[in-house]
């Protein structure tokens, strides 16, 4: 019984992936301890799954460049807990969210704290 139901589990990821709904289950997504620096959440959350290691962007998210353009810390603290929000009022970040296969992850799971230490660390990695 077990096999199965995990070879079950594994089709339901694979379907979320094929539709474009992300797999933030199925990647190993780990609780940062609660006195995480930035990267280390970054790391743990597994943002890289879908923006790369450096950043750098993957086919399931865009790049993170010329962050500060665009964010304050405390709006990029909100959008990190809200995302669909955003993408709906916002019409590059509607474009943004079109454009790739992945959707960007609601991390209302982290505290307001823990995002804003995240959102200090991206506006000063990619500025
Ligand atoms: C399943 C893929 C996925 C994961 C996981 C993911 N993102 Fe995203 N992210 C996206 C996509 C796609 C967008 C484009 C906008 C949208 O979809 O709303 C985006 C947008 C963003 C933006 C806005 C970029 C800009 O140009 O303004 C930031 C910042 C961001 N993500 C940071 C993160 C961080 C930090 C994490 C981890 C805590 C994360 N993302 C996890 C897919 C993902």
């Amino acid at each position: 019984m077990a096999p199965r139901a995990s070879a079950r589990a594994l089709l339901a990821c694979l379907g979320l992936v094929v539709a474009g709904a992300g797999c933030a289950g199925c990647t190993a997504r780990k609780d940062p301890p609660a006195d995480a620096a930035g990267g280390q959440i970054y790391e743990f959350q597994n943002c890289q799954n879908c923006h790369g290691r450096n950043g750098e962007g993957t086919a399931l998210g865009p790049p993170l460049a010329k962050l500060s353009s665009h964010w304050t810390r405390a709006a990029l603290t909100q959008y990190l807990a809200d995302p669909e929000a955003a993408a709906r009022t916002d019409e590059r970040l509607g474009a943004l969210a079109n454009a790739y296969s992945g959707r960007m992850t609601r991390y209302d799971n982290l505290s307001e704290e823990q995002r804003s230490v995240l959102a200090g660390w991206l506006l000063e990695r990619h500025p």
